[in-house]
């Protein structure tokens, strides 16, 4: 299995440096990511000139899909392109068409949706004529390679699913280019390296990149995102959770850092997040002490703040969240006594072990614990995090008139 796989990742790459079919101009795309585009081996695809497309833009993607099936596709046991065949690409499975957003007489390829299909490939640059497409669904296929730079014509673009594939390379700067883009979901790929600072920059509304191999700190600009969903969990990031994320106050809705490698203290703006369901950052390297800002979650259900090194004691408000479900800590240093409230939304056990409480079962030895607290405290300032500097608010009037008898005096 393990050789097979390996030797396909090799053909593939061959085909995309070397392969990649010509006949279409896509020169002013800009190189970069796409490995060889516009060198080209194999005969373009041919189009039967007695063929009546209703649109330029359905014959282009005739050329695309057609490209991607005969040069492009290697495995596709459940036959879903079995039926790519003729002009009416309207009715190929999982092609959908709508009329033009900007035209509504003109019928274009508004989404690909192979979404499980398993197929076994790669993506051709001229996946760049399908300039019309709003929905681009590939999750659960065997496609690999890097995502052709020629994507950058997707200008109409808003979901993009490439999850579950294996799909390698730097991230796939292409993205950033796309204006329309709301939804981003590159998990269980290969992805490897940094993610550039400006996907937090992106109007996306999600951002799922959990399960790659990328290497990098969380930037700073982090809060800018607008996203109200936010998964990065199981990368190497390290660092800092960016005190900047107080700026998401009112988006944010789910924000999962499981397995990150963060390493620092917990910013007290994560109290600011009032609109966030779902905060998940366990198995880091978190240290310094839940802070009682947390109390701030109002619409947290799920608080999983296991396996970090996080001391000092519970906050009591935490436990009394109205609509908290599930507060798992289970592996940290906490200490002091739970709280009775706690009882309502700690998974019994679980939840709780492996810590330094006083009233619990199944904690840590007297030694463990006395050990640990023996080490001088942590200094939350030693990380160097940037701090989160909230845009003033414009003075209130009374507070005017404060300013100006302070200018009087
Ligand atoms: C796909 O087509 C091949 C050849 O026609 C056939 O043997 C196979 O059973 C088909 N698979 C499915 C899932 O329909
Ligand atoms: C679309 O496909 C169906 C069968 O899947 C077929 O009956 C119909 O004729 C096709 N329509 C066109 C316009 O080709
Ligand atoms: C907050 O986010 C907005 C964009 O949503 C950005 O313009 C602003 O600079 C951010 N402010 C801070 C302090 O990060
Ligand atoms: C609570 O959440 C953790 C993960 O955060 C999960 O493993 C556990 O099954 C959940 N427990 C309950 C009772 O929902």
């Amino acid at each position: 299995m393990r050789s097979a796989a390996c030797i396909l990742i090799v053909v593939c790459s061959a085909v995309a440096v070397f392969g990649g079919a010509a006949a279409l101009d896509f020169s002013g795309d800009g190189g970069g990511g796409g490995g060889g585009e516009g060198m080209r081996t194999s005969a373009a695809v041919r189009v039967d000139p007695t063929w009546r497309f209703p649109s330029s833009r359905l014959r282009d993607a005739y050329v695309a899909l057609q490209t991607w099936k005969r040069d492009a596709i290697f495995s596709d046991p459940q036959n879903l392109t079995a039926d790519w065949v003729g002009p009416d690409v309207c009715n190929y499975t999982g092609v959908v068409c709508a009329p033009l957003p900007s035209d509504r007489r003109v019928l274009a390829v508004a989404g690909v949706d192979l979404n499980h299909g398993d197929i076994a490939g790669y993506l051709p640059p001229e996946l760049g004529l399908l300039s019309d497409l709003a929905l681009l669904h590939l999750n659960s296929n065997r496609f690999c390679g890097v995502v052709p730079s020629t994507l950058r014509r997707l200008r109409l673009l808003h979901e993009l699913d490439l999850s579950n594939n294996r799909f390698v390379g730097a991230f796939p700067r292409v993205v950033l280019a796309m204006p329309s883009l709301r939804f981003l979901d590159l998990r269980f790929n290969e992805f490897e390296g940094a993610v550039p600072r400006e996907l937090f920059d992106r109007p996306l509304d999600a951002i799922f990149l959990n399960h790659n191999r990328f290497r990098f700190e969380i930037p700073d600009n982090f809060g800018n995102s607008p996203a109200s969903v936010m998964v990065l969990a199981h990368n190497s990031f390290g660092g800092c959770l960016p005190a900047s994320l107080g700026n998401m106050s009112g988006t944010l809705n789910e924000i999962v850092l499981i397995n990150s490698g963060l390493n620092s203290c917990l910013p007290t703006e994560i109290g600011l997040l009032r609109e966030v369901t779902v905060f998940d950052v366990s198995f880091n390297r978190i240290v310094g002490s839940l802070p009682a800002a947390v109390a701030g979650m109002r619409k947290v259900e799920q608080l999983d703040v296991a396996h970090n090194l996080l001391a000092g004691e519970i906050p009591a408000a935490v436990c009394g969240l109205p609509r908290l479900r599930n507060f798992t800590f289970a592996y940290n240093f906490l200490s002091g006594g739970e709280s009775p409230s706690c009882a309502r939304v700690v998974p019994g056990g679980a939840g709780e072990r492996r810590n330094c409480l006083t009233n619990r079962p199944d904690q840590r030895s007297p030694q463990q614990c006395a050990a640990f607290y023996a080490r001088p405290p942590v200094n939350c300032d030693a990380f160097h995090c940037k701090p989160f500097l909230p845009a003033l608010p414009p003075p209130s009037p009374s507070a005017r008139d404060e300013l100006s008898c302070a200018v009087n005096l």
